[in-house]
């Protein structure tokens, strides 16, 4: 068992304000635990460079200290700070063959037996067969693991990645993702990677904490940020959310009872996140993909104890692995709904009546004084707002 702690990364009342008055990042506590994955998840603008570069020593902060492990290195220049980092640009040097970039911090150092580590490195992001190429002639993943090797031959304690598969293609994107996160296992430090791509962000890290605005708005594992998301911009950005407004009726036992548009639904007290005081407001929240759709003539099927809505079908597109619907309901007007390609009911046409039902485990509640949109596609916050 080690105690090593050198590779963690402690923010403590961190904020950035530049020259202009704009503060980037509000002052903020962040801990990054040795050996772990971490994303920085976030729309376009939301101070997510701003943060990597102040972790880097590349801005310095307005306030706040930063620490690795017990060390604080708030005021040591960057190539003092046991970091590296690894831009969306890789900023290989063209001239110089495959081997030769990553050997470069090595050389640089005065170190003269490279060997055996390059070709470690190389083996690490198996590049093996590529020593000896330029840059140029390599593609555009492989540049990205040239990158990679480049930063981890100085074996920093912390590895910081800024969009670093932005220049990729999607598909591209997905493998290098697996394999990053693979490389991640096998040396085991502490990498913190920025990304504005919500499924890039979920299938890499451990921890992912969503920013908006200059603020960390909720940080946690992905599956918990998906399913117990606390604010409205959480429960839009990742992924799709259905957000209905209800009002507090009564309690019973570990649940409340809600109104919404003339029928009741029952959320766990656990997993609401809003005070809920009789006649107070709730948002209700569901994911598309835990609401199943019943043709209204078979409504006496479904069982007791369901959350149910009644809608009509607005738009149903076929995707092959589901089918998305859309559906009018007096409480939300287009309701998401993703039902998985295992028997299809031909009458789910748009026009048709339906009963939309779900589990009361799979409910949310938010406080109702926000904004619903936040988070959503060209909502304040969002790419637009920044551009
Ligand atoms: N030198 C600067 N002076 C003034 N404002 C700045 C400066 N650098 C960045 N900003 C502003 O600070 C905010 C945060 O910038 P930052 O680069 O951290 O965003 P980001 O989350 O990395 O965005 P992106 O996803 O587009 O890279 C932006 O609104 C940006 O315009
Ligand atoms: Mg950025």
């Amino acid at each position: 068992m080690t105690t090593d702690n050198s590779g963690d990364v402690r923010l403590t009342g961190i904020g950035k304000t530049y020259d202009n008055g704009f503060t980037a990042v509000h002052p903020m506590d962040l801990t990054v635990p040795q050996g772990s994955f971490f994303a920085l998840l976030g729309a376009s603008g939301c101070g997510k460079t701003t943060t990597l570069r102040m972790i880097a020593g590349l801005e310095e902060p307005t306030s706040g200290t930063v620490h690795l492990g017990d060390q604080d290195v708030t005021h040591l220049p960057p190539y003092k700070r046991p970091v590296n980092t690894v831009f969306q640009s890789y900023a290989l040097f063209p001239h110089l063959d495959i081997f030769e970039n990553v050997a470069f911090g090595l050389r640089r150092r005065g170190i003269k037996s490279v060997k055996k580590q390059v070709e470690d490195m190389l083996e690490l992001v198996q590049l093996q067969e590529q020593a000896r190429k330029k840059p140029h002639q390599l593609s555009g993943g492989q540049q990205q693991r040239v990158a990679v090797a480049r930063a981890l031959i100085n074996h920093p304690k912390v590895l910081l990645l800024d969009e670093p598969l932005g220049a990729l293609d999607l598909k591209l994107r997905r493998q290098m993702q697996l394999e990053l996160k693979r490389i991640q296992t096998e040396v085991g430090i502490t990498f913190v990677h920025v990304t504005h791509d919500q499924e890039e962000a979920m299938t890499m890290a451990d921890t992912v904490a969503v920013m908006n605005a200059g603020r960390v708005e909720q940080l946690g594992s992905p599956a918990d940020l998906y399913e117990n998301p606390n604010t409205t911009f959480v429960a839009n950005f990742l992924g799709t959310s259905n957000l209905i407004e209800a009002e507090v009726d009564t309690k019973n036992g570990d649940d409340i009872i809600l109104k919404a548009g003339g029928g009741k639904l029952v959320l766990p007290e656990a997993r609401c996140s809003a005070p809920t005081t009789t006649g107070g407001k709730v948002l209700v929240g569901v994911r598309p993909e835990k609401i199943s759709l019943t043709h209204a003539d078979d409504a006496g099927s479904i069982p007791e104890g369901r959350n149910r809505i009644t809608g009509k079908v607005a738009d149903a597109s076929f995707i092959g692995v589901s089918t998305q619907y859309v559906i009018d309901s007096p409480v939300c007007d287009e309701f998401a709904v993703y039902v998985q390609n295992i028997e299809r009911d031909g009458r789910l046409v748009p026009g048709a009546d339906v009963v939309l039902h779900w589990s009361p485990a799979h409910t949310f509640g938010l406080d109702a004084a926000q904004s619903l949109l936040a988070g959503t596609v060209g909502s304040a916050g969002t790419e637009e707002e920044a551009a």
